[in-house]
């Protein structure tokens, strides 16, 4: 028997066994003849005191020794009460020195401990978030087994679609010159189940994507994804509250209330927070002041399409570096803001705009966007889309400096009704919002032929505190319907069936009315774990150019292997 107890769960209780304990070397400390060790593994961390030994970091060793209790006491670990005088110690593996601490706090920069990920991943914090995506994983089983949901696996290699993010594919041996690609979703698999007849699915399901990685995205990644069938946006929108709501209470602690979840149109998320995936956990909502702002000297409020503005409330003692340093946030490129008009609420209201605007003016807007005296207003300009992008990012900034986006506070909502398409001006066609299979709103239908940008979808996105955590709709069950989709995101309609044809093909045997969800589980486990960065949350994850520098992946392959693929002979 290699160990009797691990190193996490001894306490005074135990003092007077003998016990058996193996485990990694964090530190050793040496005291003369005697050396203290702290012995960890997923468990824990436990003294050892020992005669002077010749371990080292990380080795694997196996104790025996008796409890005993410590004269110095650490009240910072569990087992801080009591310490292992070892009588016999056996070295089970040595260890060269690691290339950083494997400690709470790890000495490493970021690329060496992606390097060495199997040794990151023995620290603590990884190990908590580890421990914590399978808490989360378990608990959407739970749920969704009870609620009726079948587990059923779809394959990975597929065959590509031009919609949506780019394929990562796959060539094909046996097909020479023809390829697999790997699945930026099981959309389409879900809804053939439905037509199958499985009523209610699921799959904790790598999705594979070929786009531009930031920190809330992986090329590969992972969702809980869902799909039910005879039922209407309310049932979905009602059956995943619930699973939301369980997983926070089982995995967090974090319960809701009664009051179910916010409801929010995209166009009043964007209207109210610039974006369609507000946060919540604060208020500072962006007010439209176009039409007040209009007929003076100030020819850049004159010309614009829109002029809004955003409170920071209290900000009145801001010095001008502070303000500038906002200016400058919302000038960066990603941003992209042209410049920053202020107004400060004090005994006396001053602004950048006071040579072209009367005190009585300035009262007006600081009324209509209910400023307060001690507020600072900040007040942009330009289209209505750019703008709101700048208010979004300015107001999301403003809720980082003034410390209100607390990540131990969570602020769920449904963002509801999205546009069916989005027009495109390079290409110059229309796009499917969410995707190809969403189903227009049914008294919108009549819109498709007059005004298609003008269609809502039964479509709706789940957010935390700013984050898209998932995304669903119902679905066009009715191939007739699909294919009139198809025509207005510009398929022929040969390329609609060469691409699409099983979906619609199916759909003439008997489709069930249908619709789902998937959710981000990467993100999902990030923030319930308080980072912004879902790498923290993936074993082993990507760098952000999609490489995997551990086993240095992607990397190049034999000419025989290009061969046998057919891919010198097919290249271009
Ligand atoms: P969607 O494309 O909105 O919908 O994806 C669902 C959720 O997956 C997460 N997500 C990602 N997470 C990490 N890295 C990525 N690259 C990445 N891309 C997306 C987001 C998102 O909300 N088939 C539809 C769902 C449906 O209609 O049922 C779909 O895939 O949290």
């Amino acid at each position: 028997m290699y160990r009797t107890h691990n190193c996490g769960e001894l306490r005074l209780a135990d003092v007077g066994k003998t016990v058996t304990l193996a485990g990694w070397v964090q530190r050793v400390r040496d005291f003369g003849q005697m050396s203290f060790i702290d012995l960890r593994d997923r468990y824990g961390i436990t003294q050892l005191v020992v005669d002077k030994s010749d371990v080292g970091r990380e080795f694997v060793v196996q104790v025996t020794g008796k409890v005993v209790e410590r004269s110095s006491k650490n009240p910072n670990i569990p087992t801080g009460e009591v310490e292992i005088a070892v009588g016999e110690l056996k070295v089970l593996s040595a260890a060269e020195t690691p290339p950083f601490t494997i400690e709470e706090v790890s000495d490493g920069g970021d690329e060496l401990r992606m390097k060495y990920r199997y040794l990151d991943l023995r620290r603590a914090p990884l190990q908590r978030n580890m421990m914590l995506r399978h808490r989360m994983a378990q608990s959407v089983r739970r749920y969704l087994d009870e609620a009726g949901f079948l587990e059923i696996e779809t394959p990975y290699m597929i065959g590509s679609t031009p919609e949506g993010a780019r394929d990562f594919v796959v060539p094909s041996r046996m097909n020479p010159g023809e390829f697999y690609a790997l699945p930026q979703s099981p959309q389409t698999f879900k809804q053939l189940l439905m037509v199958a007849g499985y009523d209610k699915y699921f799959q904790i399901v790598r999705c594979f994507r070929d786009e531009d990685l930031r920190a809330d995205r992986q090329p590969e990644f992972t969702q809980i994804d869902c799909e039910m069938s005879f039922v209407e946006q309310e049932d979905v929108l009602a059956t995943f509250e619930g699973m939301a709501r369980f997983m926070f209470r089982e995995t967090m602690g974090v319960e809701f209330g009664e009051e179910p979840f916010v409801r929010m149109s995209y166009a009043d998320a964007m209207a109210r927070y610039g974006n369609d995936k507000p946060d919540l956990r604060f208020g500072m909502e962006i007010c439209e002041i176009t039409n007040i702002v209009k007929n003076r000297d100030f020819a850049v409020f004159n010309e614009a399409e829109y002029v809004g503005a955003v409170v920071a409330t209290g900000c009145a003692d801001w010095t001008r570096k502070q303000i500038d340093e906002m200016t400058e946030y919302v000038k960066r490129p990603q941003i992209g803001a042209k410049g920053l008009v202020w107004v400060r609420v004090d005994d006396e209201v001053k602004s950048s705009v006071d040579k072209f605007y009367q005190p009585d003016d300035l009262q007006r807007w600081i009324a209509e966007v209910g400023a307060q005296k001690g507020d600072l207003v900040f007040v942009v300009s330009g289209s209505r889309l750019q703008s709101l992008r700048v208010l979004s990012e300015l107001r999301l900034e403003l809720g980082e400096r003034l410390g209100l986006r607390d990540k131990s506070r969570f602020a769920p909502l449904w963002v509801v009704d999205f546009p069916l398409l989005e027009w495109d001006d390079d290409t110059q066609r229309f796009y499917a919002m969410h995707h190809p299979f969403t189903s227009p709103k049914p008294e919108d239908i009549a819109l498709l032929d007059s005004d298609p940008g003008s269609v809502r979808a039964n479509a709706y996105d789940f957010v935390v505190n700013g984050v898209e955590v998932g995304g669903g709709s119902i679905r066009i069950f009715d191939s007739g319907l699909q294919a009139r989709m198809f025509d207005l995101l510009g398929f022929t309609p040969e390329q609609a069936q060469a691409q699409f044809g099983f979906l619609m093909n199916a759909f003439k045997f008997g489709a069930p009315p249908h619709g789902g969800i998937a959710f981000g589980f990467d993100r999902f486990c990030s923030l319930f774990g308080g980072s912004d960065s879902i790498r923290d949350y993936i074993a082993f994850p990507k760098n952000n150019s999609g490489r995997d520098v551990m086993i240095d992946a992607p990397s190049l392959i034999d000419k025989s292997q290009l061969d046998e693929l057919c891919l010198i002979s097919t290249a271009k």
